[in-house]
């Protein structure tokens, strides 16, 4: 499996699916790592990997469609079967959302549907959530409103400010991510319009990460 990773900063997520096929826990390989930003460290995570690192600046150009096309049209070159949002930070056009329906996820630090957009972890402990966590779900036009396929969680616990939440479900993320795309290479998932299939049949409720595996919930 071929997978394309748009991130905007850090890179914990793309370094975890590096690492996984380093680790021959993954069978796939990263083609290209594409960025809106030139000094995003995944782009040196990349280079440091040998991988294809892309930046494509916003600045550049006249307006948000010609950004997105110009991005994709790279991430389109190096041919992915599966293109990983792994922190990237910038709406995707609705065009290149059409043209990869059902071959784009992205990683959100919440458990959708709660907690869509920005600063997910202080928008938990304003709500005074008891358990937060991570989702993997397919990219559609509504921003962190496609189908989920798999969820962890983590407690809230007394004391927790917004940097120690995120640590704590950054932790989940990598595993919840790695397990995720093992399902993807070994074609156990899809998208049939807005439902996500696991083993050919709809999925009812998103998997749940349970230490390192992904389990079906009962519902
Ligand atoms: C992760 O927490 C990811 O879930 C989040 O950005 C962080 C990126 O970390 N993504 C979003 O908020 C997308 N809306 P990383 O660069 O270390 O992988």
């Amino acid at each position: 499996m071929r997978i394309a990773v748009l991130a905007s900063g850090r890179g914990s997520n793309l370094q975890a699916i590096l690492d996984a096929i380093r680790d021959g826990a993954l069978d796939a390989s990263v083609v290209g790592v594409f960025s809106d930003r030139r000094k995003a460290l995944a782009l040196q995570r990349a280079r440091d990997a040998g991988i294809p690192a892309v930046a494509v600046s916003p600045s550049s150009f006249e307006t948000r469609e010609a950004f997105d096309a110009a991005l994709f049209a790279e991430v389109a070159a190096v041919q992915p079967d599966l293109i990983v949002c792994a922190g990237y930070m910038r709406l995707l056009g609705a065009a290149e959302v059409e043209a990869w329906h059902g071959r784009m996820i992205n990683i959100h630090p919440s458990l959708l549907p709660l907690h869509k957009g920005l600063r997910t972890h202080a928008q938990a402990l304003a709500d005074g959530v008891t358990e937060h966590g991570c989702s993997v779900h397919f990219v559609t036009a509504e921003l962190d409103g496609g189908p989920v396929i798999a969820q962890a969680t983590v407690p809230v616990l007394a004391g927790d400010d917004e940097d120690a939440l995120a640590a704590r479900v950054l932790d989940r993320e990598h595993p919840l991510l790695i397990a995720t795309l093992q399902l993807f290479t070994s074609r156990r998932l899809s998208l049939d319009g807005a439902s996500v299939q696991f083993d050919g049949r709809p999925l009812r409720a998103p998997l749940r990460l349970a230490g390192m595996d992904l389990r079906e919930m009962d519902t």
